[in-house]
C-alpha cells in the first residue's frame, strides 16, 4: 500500500506526514518495537516518533532497516523524530547525543530533533538549571551540521515559546504537546499556529488511567455512547473519530499502537470529515485532564505546567 501522503508543510520547509507512528511503551518486549514499526510502515506510516529516553531507538532503526532493504520504503520516503532527553541540555551536550540517537538510529541524518522538556536534569534527576535557550544553541548547530532536517521542542508553554521565539534564528517547526478531547488546548494550539509553529498531539486518544477513580467514566474512547453515535455514522471507531478531530483542527497526531489491527486502523481517518456539531460534541469532553502531567519534574525550574 502506498505511503500517507498526507502531510503539512513545515516552516523549514520540509513536509511532515500528519499522523505518525508513536512508539513509546513503558513496559514491551524489545521486539515488539521492530514490528510495530514494520507494521507501520507496511500499513503506509511514513512519520514514526521516537524518542532517545524510550530506549527503543535500536529496535525502531531494525525496522526501518529491515522495510528499506526490502525495498518498501526508501529512506527520503520517511520523516523520522527523535528528541533530546534533560539530561542532555547543556549547548555543548546536544550534538554527542544526536549522534548516540543517530547510531542506535541507524541513520546518518534525522527528520526533526525535538527537546523533550523544557527541564533540565542531571544523571541523577537533580535540576541543572540550564537554560533552553542555550539547549536551543546546540539544536541550531545540529542543522548546520546537516544531522537534522527541523528542529522543534515538546511540552513547552505560551511563555517558553515566547522567549524562544525572541532569540532563536531557526525557529522551532513543532511543538508536541498533550492533546486529546479530554485536553483540547485550544489556547496553545492557537498561539503555536499564530507563529507558524505546527502542534503535534502526543497521546492523541488520551486514555484515562484506571489508577485515576476520580476520572471514572471520563474515558470517552472506550464507553462513550455519543462518541459511539458518530463513529457509527461514519463506520469508525471512536478512537478514529478523536484523531480525526484533531486533525481537523490542523493539528498532526502521533497515536501509539503495538497492535497490528489498530495501527492499521489509526492511519485509516482520511476519507470522511467531521461536521461542526461533531467537532462541538468532541470539544465538550474537554475537562483539561492531562494523562502526562510530568509530576517528576514539578519542583524543577521551566516546569511547562
Ligand atoms: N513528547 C512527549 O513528552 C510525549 C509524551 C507521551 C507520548 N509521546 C509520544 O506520543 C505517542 C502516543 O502517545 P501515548 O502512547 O501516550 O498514547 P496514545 O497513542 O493516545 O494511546 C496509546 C494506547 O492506546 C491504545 N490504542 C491505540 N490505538 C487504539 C485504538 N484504535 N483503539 C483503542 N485503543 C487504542 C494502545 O494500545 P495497544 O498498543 O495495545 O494497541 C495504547 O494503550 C507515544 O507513543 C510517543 O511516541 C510523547
Amino acid at each position: 500500500m502506498a505511503g500517507k501522503k498526507i502531510s503539512i508543510k513545515l516552516s523549514s520547509g520540509c513536509e511532515m506526514p500528519l499522523i505518525g507512528l508513536g512508539t513509546y511503551a513503558r513496559k514491551a518486549d524489545p521486539a515488539q518495537f521492530r514490528e510495530a514499526v514494520e507494521w507501520g510502515i507496511d500499513a503506509g506510516y511514513r512519520h514514526i516518533d521516537t524518542a532517545s529516553s524510550y530506549k527503543n531507538e535500536e529496535e525502531v532503526g531494525e525496522g526501518i532497516a529491515n522495510k528499506i532493504k526490502q525495498g518498501i520504503v526508501k529512506r527520503e520516503d520517511l520523516f523520522i523524530t527523535t528528541k533530546l532527553w534533560n539530561d542532555c541540555h547543556g549547548e555543548k551536550d546536544v550534538i554527542p547525543a544526536l549522534k548516540e540517537s543517530l547510531k542506535r538510529l541507524k541513520l546518518d541524518y534525522v527528520d526533526l530533533y525535538l527537546i523533550h522538556w523544557p527541564v533540565s536534569v542531571n544523571n541523577k534527576g537533580e535540576d541543572m538549571k540550564i537554560d533552553f535557550l542555550e539547549t536551543w544553541r546546540g539544536m541550531e548547530a545540529a542543522v548546520k551540521e546537516g544531522l537534522v532536517r527541523s528542529i522543534g521542542i515538546s511540552n513547552f508553554n505560551e511563555l517558553q515559546l515566547t522567549r524562544l521565539l525572541k532569540s532563536a534564528i531557526n525557529k522551532p517547526v513543532v511543538n508536541q504537546i498533550e492533546i486529546n478531547p479530554t485536553l483540547t488546548q485550544h489556547k496553545l494550539v492557537e498561539f503555536c499556529k499564530k507563529h507558524s509553529i505546527v502542534p503535534v498531539a502526543y497521546t492523541p486518544l488520551g486514555l484515562i488511567s484506571e489508577a485515576r477513580p476520580e476520572f471514572n467514566g471520563k474515558d470517552i474512547i472506550k464507553t462513550d455512547p455519543k462518541l459511539g453515535e458518530i463513529a457509527d455514522k461514519y463506520k469508525k471507531t471512536r478512537a478514529q473519530i478523536a484523531l480525526r478531530y484533531l486533525i481537523q483542527r490542523g493539528i498532526a497526531v502521533v497515536p501509539k499502537s503495538f497492535t497490528k489491527s489498530r495501527i492499521e486502523e489509526n492511519l485509516n481517518i482520511f476519507d470522511f470529515e467531521l461536521n461542526k456539531q461533531e467537532m462541538s460534541v468532541v470539544d465538550s469532553y474537554n475537562i483539561d485532564h492531562r494523562c502526562v502531567p510530568g509530576t517528576i519534574f514539578a519542583q524543577h525550574t521551566n516546569y511547562p505546567f
